[in-house]
């Protein structure tokens, strides 16, 4: 077995998690790469060198079963990202109890099974958990009612895990994007209208890329920045935290 870092990205194939699947390959990583799209994970795996491990991110058991896969494969586990997620812009009133619950078990029950899969898989050598929060549960933005609920959950999870599992030198952090040009949001950014409407929200003027929240997981997940945790670093153009000119 090599010395590499092994690290396992969830939600490999959307635009974070691929972009941060081929960062961490061409850094010499090795990675392993989870989620529901076998067809994308293959053709990312063929691109990258990842290995495939296909799941469905809200079944708790399953996650730990990919965790246990990647451990019993290579050895060990440095690092662990959850980027698979969603997105509901409905407001509250008109959100079914069913789009709530998958708003809730994409977003939420995922980022748990990673934590109570990984952190003890690391407790021996001490590791790095990143989660995926999102601008929107820092300040209020209309019709985010399940997703702002969703991904400030993750937030009380990072803080709570941090504290559990520091002393065994696993780090738990969260990155929290603004609008970014994802699978998820192709009909919002696709939609140019809507587009340079959230584009005016950023202070920095653009919407994120993959490659923006890439470098982000990338920086928390490396252990040169070992004194970083419980944190939730918004990768967002400004929007979680001020409000823009007109
Ligand atoms: N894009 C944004 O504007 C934005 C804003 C705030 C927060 N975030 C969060 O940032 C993270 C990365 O999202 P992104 O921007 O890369 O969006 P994306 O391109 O839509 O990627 C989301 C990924 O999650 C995967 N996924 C969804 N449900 C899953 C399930 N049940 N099991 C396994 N995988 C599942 C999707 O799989 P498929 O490939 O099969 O669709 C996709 O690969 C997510 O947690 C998201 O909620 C994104």
């Amino acid at each position: 077995m090599s010395d590499a870092p092994v690290h396992l990205i969830i939600g490999a194939t959307g635009a974070a998690g691929s972009a941060t699947t081929r960062r961490l390959t061409s850094a010499g990583a090795t990675v392993a790469i989870a989620g529901r799209d076998e067809e994308a994970l293959q053709a990312l795996a063929e691109e990258t060198g990842a290995t495939v491990h296909p799941v469905d991110a809200r079944d708790i058991s399953a996650v730990g079963s990919v965790v246990e896969a990647v451990v019993g494969q290579h050895g060990r586990l440095d690092g662990v990202a959850n980027l698979a997620g969603s997105v509901l812009l409905k407001p509250a009133h008109l959100t079914t109890p069913e789009e709530f619950h998958d708003t809730i078990a994409t977003n939420l029950t995922s980022a748990f099974a990673v934590v109570r899969a990984a952190a003890p898989a690391m407790r021996s050598a001490g590791g790095a958990i990143v989660l995926a929060s999102s601008a929107a549960a820092q300040i209020g933005i209309p019709n985010h009612e399940a997703i702002a609920a969703a991904k400030a959950g993750i937030i009380g999870l990072v803080r709570s895990a941090a504290a559990t599992y520091g002393a065994k030198g696993v780090r738990v952090n969260a990155v929290a994007p603004g609008l970014v040009d994802a699978k998820m949001t192709a009909r919002l950014v696709g939609n140019e209208a809507q587009a340079e409407a959230s584009r005016k929200m950023h202070v920095l003027g653009r919407l994120g890329t993959g490659e923006d929240i890439a470098a982000a997981v990338a920086f928390l997940l490396d252990p040169a920045n070992d004194w970083i945790t419980a944190q939730v670093l918004g990768v967002d153009g400004g929007l979680g935290q001020v409000r823009t000119r007109g």
